[in-house]
Order: structure tokens, then sequence, then C-alpha cells
């Protein structure tokens, strides 16, 4: 997501941290800033755009120093802007701070320190941060003052700070958000990602999660956070070039993403729920009880996958809020005279949330007076800024094409906004919130099980890579789940691929059923698990020759179709979320067997900013 680089020595500070800031522009940015210290004061210089602009700016302002900190921003609150550029600092701007992650309880924290006369100038929860640290530092030294504040953050955090009262140390601290400290030749790096840092030094320490690092130009110590204990480092040689550092390791952005999702979807819960587990809040709807309250529909606006995730949507409030909701392509809806009305809760799902159709298919809902409420992985894009109300994926940025992480992200918000709005209008109760949040809870693990053990889908990908035509079925909450691994699977390895309703075949697609049609079930136990063996036995009866993705234990289907994909067990409304990355899998393997660039599949673009 974001990144951050810093540097204590004896060079100029400064091209030191642009060089390391565009060696992380990879990861995606939308602002950046460094601070410098000159001596006498702390200098920042922030810019929204590329790093070409700030480093333009640098070299107007030119804060010459040997101790300095820098961020690249991809906003996770407020806009990207100037003032919610990093580094922050506080009302004396004697303290400079940058950070990766998310401050769960920053409302609150912030709530206090504004009633205690603090100023704050942007909408970002690591503004608090710099202001906890001015706070602490009027009866504290910097490192215990930044210690004091670290013990009363709650979510994640990958934190560098540094202080005019002490210009000869920077801080660090790691929980859940990657840092690094480059020891270099009486010079020191810190770094949210060794590419950052790799053409100074490939020797680093990796911090765990609940240290604190202080770093001087003579030397660095690291210690416990809670018990203060020492904590013995070992350096670490960084052997790896450039490129795999880019794809952490991966041959592919596609591939990486797949495999971020256990954190992605840990990610798209944060801070939603409360209350032992028993609660769903989101923030944006806060003061809109009342306007809730009347609404008697639910219309989902989106393109692609993200309409797939809308489908999944459907199924999961449908279930828990019992309220009708529609689902519509963005395209389609806004050239139709939709019924549309004040008592509609219009939810736009984007992960660009640039999306032209969708924006505007949201902008027509607006005018007939509906609730607008956007789910977009891009902090401040035009979706976001257009709905009245919204929740972020917190995704971090998806860069290959073809979305997955961004999918089970929505799902994941969409999932927690129908418990939300269960709540609401008092279909369940605490205690079955509770026994569903803890299921949504440990996908995450489910996801990682699965993923930690696959072999099965390569195997698979080797036997149909030339196959011309896949036919994708699957039921109920899993419709829309053949439905994205038709998408994923024609739009990267270009093979025909067909999305149906499993009990729809019968009407149409059954002709094109032969030996040589693979044909792709999504069977895992549930409600139509029975139904769905039936289908399976047509297609069997014709030749067919079947996959299945079936629940771990089934071992019924085995002796019915040539290959079972197993996904973890869980209940029916989050079934999609499992079932859905041997899909992406597939289509990945496929198409990389095929020789085809899987991140940037011909014809294609990311955001698609025209109707
Ligand atoms: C498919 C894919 C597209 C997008 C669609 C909508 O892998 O990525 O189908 O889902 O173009 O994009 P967003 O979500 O940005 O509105």
């Amino acid at each position: 997501m974001c990144g951050i680089i810093g540097y204590i020595g004896k060079k100029e500070a400064s091209p030191i941290l642009i060089s390391g800031l565009r060696r992380l522009e990879y990861r995606g940015y939308d602002s950046a800033g460094v601070s410098v210290w000159n001596g006498r004061d702390l200098v920042n210089v922030k810019r929204t755009g590329r790093i070409s602009v700030l480093s333009d700016a640098i070299d107007e302002k030119r804060p010459v120093g040997s101790l300095g900190i820098a961020h690249t921003r991809w906003a996770t609150h407020g806009a990207p802007s100037e003032e919610n550029a990093h580094p922050h600092s506080d009302c004396s701007g004697k303290v400079a701070v940058v950070h990766n992650g998310i401050i769960e309880n920053f409302v609150s924290l912030k709530k206090s320190l504004l009633s205690e006369g603090h100023k704050f100038i942007s909408e970002t929860d690591t503004e608090v941060i710099a202001h906890m640290i001015e706070k602490y530092m009027k009866v504290e030294d910097f490192e215990s003052a930044v210690v004091s504040t670290l013990k009363l953050l709650e979510g994640a955090y990958g934190l560098v700070a540094i202080s005019a009262d002490e210009p000869d140390k920077i801080i660090v601290a790691k929980k859940g958000s990657p840092l690094v400290i480059g020891i270099g030749d009486g010079e020191y790096f810190v770094a949210s990602d060794t590419s950052a840092i790799l053409d100074h030094t490939k020797n680093v320490i990796y911090l765990d999660d609940g240290e604190v690092g202080v770093v001087e130009s003579g030397g660095y110590r690291v210690f416990n956070l809670h018990d203060n204990s020492v904590a013995d480092k070992m350096i670490e040689e960084v052997s790896a070039n450039m490129d795999a550092i880019e794809k952490g390791g991966f041959d592919t952005f596609m591939l990486k993403e797949i495999f971020e999702q256990p954190e992605s979807i840990v990610n798209a819960m944060r801070g939603h729920i409360t209350e032992g587990g028993s609660v769903v809040k989101f923030g944006g709807l806060e003061g809109h009880e009342k306007r809730l309250s009347e609404i008697n529909r639910v219309i989902i606006v989106a393109c692609g996958t993200s309409f797939h995730a809308g489908l999944v949507a459907r199924w999961m409030m449908e279930e828990l809020v019992k309220i009708p909701v529609e689902v519509e392509y963005a395209s389609e809806f806004r050239y139709r005279n939709p019924i549309v009305d004040e008592n509609c809760f219009v939810i736009a799902i984007s992960q660009s949330g640039e999306t032209a159709d969708t924006l505007a298919a949201l902008k027509l809902a607006k005018e007939r007076g509906a609730f607008t409420y956007g789910v977009c992985n891009v902090v401040g894009s035009s979706i976001a800024r257009a709905v009245d109300a919204g929740a972020y994926l917190h995704a971090g940025p998806e860069i290959s094409v073809a979305s997955t992480k961004a999918f089970t992200s929505q799902i994941t918000v969409l999932a927690l906004l129908s418990v939300y709005f269960a709540q609401q209008f008092g279909k369940i109760n605490k205690n079955e919130a509770h026994k569903i949040l803890s299921h949504l809870e440990q996908i995450p693990n489910k996801v990682k099980e699965y993923l930690e053990n696959v072999k099965d889908v390569e195997e698979i990908a080797k036997e149909f890579y030339n196959a011309t035509n896949i036919l994708y079925l699957g039921r109920g909450a899993n419709f829309p789940v053949a439905l994205e691994g038709a998408l994923k699977m024609k739009e990267l390895s270009y093979i025909h691929a067909e999305g149906c309703p499993a009990a729809e075949m019968k009407h149409g697609p059954i002709a094109l059923i032969d030996k040589e049609m693979p044909v792709i079930f999504i069977a895992t136990k549930d409600s139509t698990y029975d139904k769905i063996v039936s289908n399976i036995q047509e297609v069997k009866a014709r030749g067919g020759r079947v996959i299945a993705i079936a629940t771990v234990g089934d071992n019924y289907l085995e002796t019915l179709v040539e290959h079972v994909i197993y996904v973890p067990e869980t209940i029916e409304i989050f079934s999609p979320l499992l079932n859905v990355i041997p899909m992406q899998l597939l289509a990945y393997y496929i198409t990389t067997m095929k020789g085809h660039d899987v991140d940037k599949p011909r014809n294609l673009a990311k955001s698609v900013t025209v109707e």
C-alpha cells in the first residue's frame, strides 16, 4: 500500500529519500512527502501526484540535512491532498511521523486530543500519532513518548518518527505492517520495503510485530514494546532483484494479489466488528439511522467483477436482512427509466471508483432521491466522492488488470453491511450476529490454509489449457462465482467461457456438452448440493468432463467426476469467498501455460473511465 523510507547518516538525506520513494512507486500512490532536519527545523515538503512533482518542489525548497523521513501515500483516510499526505506533524511542527496501516481507534483518540486543544490539519488517522507524541513529550523524552503513544494505538502500523528536540535519531515501530532497518557504512536506513534501500545496502534487519527500534548514526537497538526486553535481531542479506521484490517474490502481480487475500480480507473487516464480535459498525452510516429506517429496497449497480460481488451481496442481504435487492449492470441501469425513490438504498460497487457507467448510474439514483452508498477500493475516487456515504475496501493497490483481491474484499464489506442492516432492522440479535461474524472472521485463515496447500489446480490446468470452451455452473450463492470464474478465464486466457445457473443448463447450454467440453461445477455442501449433484449427473450422462469444487471431506463427488478441488468448509453465505480462489488460480495457470501476459490481458484497461 503506502511506502516509507528514512535516512540517518552523513550524506544529504533528500536525494536518498527521493530515490527510495521512486523505488516504491510501483506500489501505487497518490501523494508523497518528506521531512528533513536542516539543523534548525524539520522542513516538510508534500505534493499530490507523481514523485517527480515532489522532487521538483524539493529542488526549490532545498531542505539540506542528513536526517529525514519520507512517504508515498495510497489514501485510506481522507482524499489524496497535500494536507493528508505524510509526514504528519504535531501543533509545534517539532514531530514528524510517517505511517502505513490503519489506526482503528483514531476517532476517539482525536476527540480527546481536540478537547485538549490540539489543532489538526488533515483527515488522516496518522496525524493523531504526531499529536500524541507531542503531548507525551511535555513530560517524557522522545523515545518514551513514542512508546507511551504506541501503547494506546489499536490497529496496524509500520511507523517512523523523528523529533526536532532530539534530531539524532529515528524511532520505528511495527505491528502488522512491515518495517526494516537497513545497515550501511556509518549510515542507517529505515523502510517499509527493502526495494526502497537496496541501492544503498543489502544488509537489513526485519522488525517483528510489537518491536520498537531506535536508530542513531552510531548504531541501533530494538526492544519489545510491552516488556521493554532487548530484541536480538539477526542481520540478513537481501538477495532478490528489484523485479522480484516489486512482485513480492511472485512471478506476476496477479499471483501476488491472489496470495494477498488472507490479509486483504482481514483489512476489509478492520474496524467494523465491535463489542466482542457481536455488533457491526459502519462509520459512514452513523447519523443516518433515521433515513435508513425508511429504506425498503436495495439496488446494487456495478460492472464486471464488481457486478458479480453485487450478486453475492443480493444473496447475503435477502438471506439476512430479508429486504428486496436488485442487482443491475450499471451500463443498463443508466439508460433505462429505473424505478428509484428516496426509500431506495443504492450501492455502487467499484474497485477503481472511476468506472464511468457505475458513476453515471449512481448519479441517476441520486437525482431520483435515493440514499447512495459506495464500496470502493481507491480512496478519494470519483464514486467515493459522489456518494452520500461509503466504506473502503483497504485492499491495497490492485495492479493486475484482472480483479482478484478486490472481489473478495467487496464480498467481505458487503457481508458486513448485510449483518449491519440485519441488526438495524431487528432481523437478528447479538448472539446470531456473533455466530455469523465468527464464521466470517475465520475466512482469512481458511483462504490461507487453502493457498498454502494448493497443488491440484496447476495439474488440472495442464490437462485443460488447450480447451476452446469451458462451462462454469453454480447455484444459489455460488451462481455468481460461476460467472466470475468464467469472466476470469475468458479475459485472461482468451478461451471462450460461460457461467450459468446450473439448472439453466437444460434450457440451452446442455447442447454444447460433448466429451471435449470441460464443465466446472461449484458443488460445495450447501442447500442446493443435492440439486447440483443431479446436474453433474446430467453432464456426465452426455460425456462432459467435469471438474467439481467440493467441500473438504466430501468423498462422494470423487466417485462421480474426473477432478475434485477441495476447499475448506464454511457457512453457505460465505462460501463464495473460498470457492472463487480456485477459479482465480485456474484462470491464472491456464493463461501462463498458454504464454499470455497474465497481468495485462489484451484490449483491457484497469480503470474503464469511458462508457
Ligand atoms: C475483471 C475486472 C473488471 C472490473 C470492471 C469494473 O477482472 O476487473 O470486470 O471488475 O471493469 O471495475 P471497477 O470495479 O473498478 O468499477
